[in-house]
């Protein structure tokens, strides 16, 4: 049996939309990272020095599972492509033991070392000056252009309408920022305390909304009833930094949505 052969058809519908090109619904979170790791897996084949920004997060994670598979089983290499960082927390160091909620952590344990990706670009989440450790990794991510951006989207909060963050560019942030330590919004540290039980910091370096748009393409994936509320302010709510997210509708040509059925149930009840 060929390899390609391995690779069942998944079932899925599109939504349209005035801006995004491709919002793809998927029955379930599963074959929505799988449809999403095969559409990076393609431009990896064809670009294989290929620049990629990864997110962070719970819901990457089926994607990442699916592409370190595939490597696993020798469908596609990595190893010539660079990895950037989307965010971390600040200040947060790589020792997993001691900043468990760290992303330099994750990235490594879930991406870098999985992908056998020799050149990882780190946030230093323990510079001494953090506006210095965005302008160095700005300078990082214009010297090439990123091939693919992979997003998750934060919490919204009806009651504060604040959040639906990408990487953690929190409402209010003008679109123009580019790399930038920012002071998280209530509603992500609520989660990330409340729900999440994390002892992490009340800031972050974050790539800025500037440096999504750039992106040749950008992914974004989304599981659940929670996450269809916030994308439903991001993709039919105001365009402006109240819902960061909805910059991505600014350059919607570029992006592809990879949803559950659960997400897409919200889009209705605007
Ligand atoms: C995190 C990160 C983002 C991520 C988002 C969603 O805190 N700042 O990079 O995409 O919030 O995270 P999750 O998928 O765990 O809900």
């Amino acid at each position: 049996m060929g390899l390609e052969a391995k690779i069942s058809v998944l079932p899925y519908y599109e939504i349209k939309h005035p801006e995004i090109s491709r919002i793809r619904v998927f029955p379930t979170p599963e074959e929505a990272a799988q449809a999403a790791a095969e559409e990076i897996i393609g431009v990896v084949r064809v670009n294989p020095q290929a620049a990629i920004t990864y997110a962070t997060g719970d819901t990457v994670i089926p994607l990442y599972e699916n592409l370190a598979r595939a490597v696993k089983e020798g469908r596609v290499d990595f190893s010539e492509t660079s990895g950037f960082h989307l965010d971390e927390y600040y200040p947060c160091g790589p020792d997993i033991n001691e900043y468990p909620h760290g992303f330099v952590a994750y990235l490594r344990q879930r991406v870098f070392t999985p992908l056998g990706i020799k050149n990882a670009n780190e946030m230093n989440g323990l510079a001494p000056e953090g506006e210095a450790e965005a302008k160095r990794y700005d300078s990082l991510l214009s010297a090439q252009p990123i091939e693919i951006a992979i997003l998750g989207i934060g919490p919204w909060s009806a009651e504060t309408q604040t959040g639906c963050h990408i990487a953690f560019n929190e409402s209010g942030t003008p679109f123009s920022e580019k790399v930038h330590v920012q002071t998280l919004d209530p509603v992500t540290l609520m989660r990330d305390r409340q729900e999440r039980g994390q002892d992490s910091p009340e800031r972050a370096l974050t790539q800025g909304v500037a440096n999504i748009l750039e992106a040749r393409r950008i992914f974004l994936l989304a599981y659940g009833e929670k996450k269809g509320q916030s994308l439903r302010e991001a993709l039919f709510g105001e365009i402006g930094p109240q819902r960061p997210a909805s910059a991505l509708r600014l350059q919607g040509q570029k992006v592809t949505l990879f949803i559950d059925e659960a997400a897409a149930s919200q889009f209705g009840k605007l």
